[in-house]
């Protein structure tokens, strides 16, 4: 493993994403949390700083742990990550005065282009490199064993290294596209640690399987399995590492889509012989829902019910000691503020966090490594079929939030086959893919409309479909005029109940990406 130890750069994952280009497997963890202990269990091959927006000479400002100089492996600093060795080793850092405070792009001059970490980088072995820098703060004094590689104008020492203990420190950021020949140095770097690049999603699978069993041991593990990409595939590593000592429990709020979770349970036994329990609490759920509109509300119940079931068929679970638990690199990033100030909750997003706490249970999280595409990729690699690697997110309190006001039996059928219509129109069109997230809300009103030639008082409804890269921000999908018109004929031909169909054309921000 190379170890990042991340400082809160805005940049962090860009070095994880070269890496990975380099086929060598990598982990960022928040600096935080990475203790002596922490270290000695992971026994990184090499370790990266990266840069954040704290400055060294403020008392309380984040640290490595000490120990990680003497490991014996390879550490290379970026920008804050340069600042901290430097300060740390025993050199001197300063903060910027205007004058030496420098942001974008700068060139750096070599002074000494020998060395393997240097190898390649300044392309015709004199010429200066383009590079990208971003910092206030700077290294006035180079600690004792280092020496500087290159300069530039407002950074001095720009490139730095201690040669005998592979110790490279760099003012600028090597992994933003604007150092064009960054990569080199990664490489670089990488081979010096003994990296040999041959990390692909088959190496990982294997990988996390004997990491699975090394864990677990002959213990029984749960999981909660919803059907959507990180939790199928959380679910069928585990199966594969520890078949049946892992039980999988999907629970039905009943406010699934049509047909889902006949799709997501007979997928699962028929192709994996999965031990799936089918938790169908529809009559729990929507009960206790009846009569509420409020969506925090709402929200608060389904999160509270959906800890609630699965305790109940978790407890039946003899031995269980592990929860599996699908988390993801961006979530393991993101659960560290550097803000420092509380956020703002617009929603409670629900989620199964807070269980293994509640239920004593151990964590199983095999995917904390990796983004969300090469989640797929493992997926792929899995044999999970393609209908389920490439779906579209589907919220944790399913239809309820696409059903503003009080839930009823009846809108949620209305809207289940509004939504299938809508999907199936995509589908044919060939433009499933290239959107994010696609489905139907039914709205708290009725409207007036004539079919025939009578008078018709129906719900309206409206379509949704955006674009984004992450869900944080999106964009309303530009469908066209032909598309809409023959879609809202077939929704309202076809669903009984709906008489009107609206197009939502809010993007994120202002808008949110469900309608509650
Ligand atoms: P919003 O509506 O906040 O949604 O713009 C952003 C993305 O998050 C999904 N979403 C949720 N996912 N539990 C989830 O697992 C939730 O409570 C939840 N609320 C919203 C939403 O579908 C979109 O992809």
């Amino acid at each position: 493993t190379l170890l990042i130890i991340d400082f809160g750069s805005q940049v962090t994952q860009l070095i994880a994403r070269r890496l990975r280009e380099l086929n060598v497997y990598c982990e960022i963890h928040p600096y935080q949390n990475v203790t002596d202990t922490f270290l000695a269990e992971l026994a990184p091959k090499a370790i990266i700083f990266s840069g954040g927006p704290d400055s060294v000479m403020r008392d309380g400002s984040p640290r490595p742990p000490q120990s990680a100089y003497t490991l014996g492996v390879p550490i290379l600093g970026i920008c804050y990550g340069q600042q901290v060795m430097m300060h740390d080793l025993g050199g001197k850092v300063e903060a910027g005065e205007n004058a030496t405070a420098e942001f974008g792009r700068a060139w750096v001059t070599p002074t000494n282009t020998s060395g393997a970490f240097i190898n390649g980088w300044f392309k015709d072995g004199s010429g200066r490199e383009q590079v990208w820098m971003s910092h206030g703060d700077h290294v006035s004094e180079i600690a004792p064993g280092f020496e500087v590689l290159g300069t530039s104008p407002g950074a001095p020492f720009a490139m730095t290294a201690d040669l005998s203990r592979n110790f490279f420190a760099v003012q600028f950021h090597p992994e933003v596209h604007h150092t064009p020949n960054g990569k080199t140095l990664y490489e670089n770097f990488v081979k010096l640690a003994g990296f040999s690049g041959d990390w692909t999603m088959g190496a990982y699978r294997e990988e996390m399987i004997r990491l699975i069993r090394e864990q677990v041991g002959d213990k029984q593990v749960i999981c909660a399995l919803s059907g959507g990409v990180d939790s199928s595939v959380t679910g069928l590593l585990l199966h594969e590492a520890i078949g049946d000592q892992l039980t999988c429990v999907f629970v039905d709020h009943g406010l699934l889509r049509l047909n889902e979770a006949e799709e997501v349970t007979k997928m699962f036994r028929e192709n994996y012989n999965l031990n799936l329990i089918h938790a169908d609490e529809t009559e729990l759920f929507l009960g206790k829902l009846e009569g509420q509109s409020d969506p925090e509300t709402k929200r608060k119940i389904i999160g509270g019910l959906f800890i609630d079931v699965f305790q109940k068929y978790a407890d039946t679970i003899e031995g269980a000691e592990f929860l599996a638990q699908g988390t993801l690199y961006p979530d393991v990033i993101e659960s560290v503020s550097f803000s420092g100030g509380p956020s703002v909750t617009i929603k409670s997003h629900h989620n199964v966090g807070g269980l293994p706490e509640k239920m004593g249970l151990k964590l199983v999280e095999p995917l904390r490594g990796l983004f969300k595409d090469e989640v797929r990729e493992l997926g792929r690699e899995l044999g999970l079929p393609d209908s389920f690697i490439g779906r579209h997110p589907f919220p944790g309190p399913g239809l309820a939030i696409r059903c503003p006001g009080e839930i009823t039996r009846e809108k949620l059928e209305i809207l289940r086959k509004a939504d299938a219509v809508y999907i199936d129109q995509i589908r044919k069109h060939g433009l499933y893919d290239e959107i994010w997230q696609a489905f139907v809300a039914i709205l708290p009103v009725r409207t007036v409309g004539v079919m025939g030639d009578g008078r018709t008082y129906d719900f309206a409804c409206a379509l949704r479909a955006v674009t984004s890269v992450d869900g944080m921000t999106a964009d309303y999908y530009p469908f066209t005029h032909e598309f809409l018109g023959e879609t809202a004929t077939r929704i309202i031909n076809e669903v009984k109940g709906i008489n009107r169909v609206t197009y939502d054309v809010t993007s994120k921000p202002p808008g949110t990406i469900e309608w509650e």
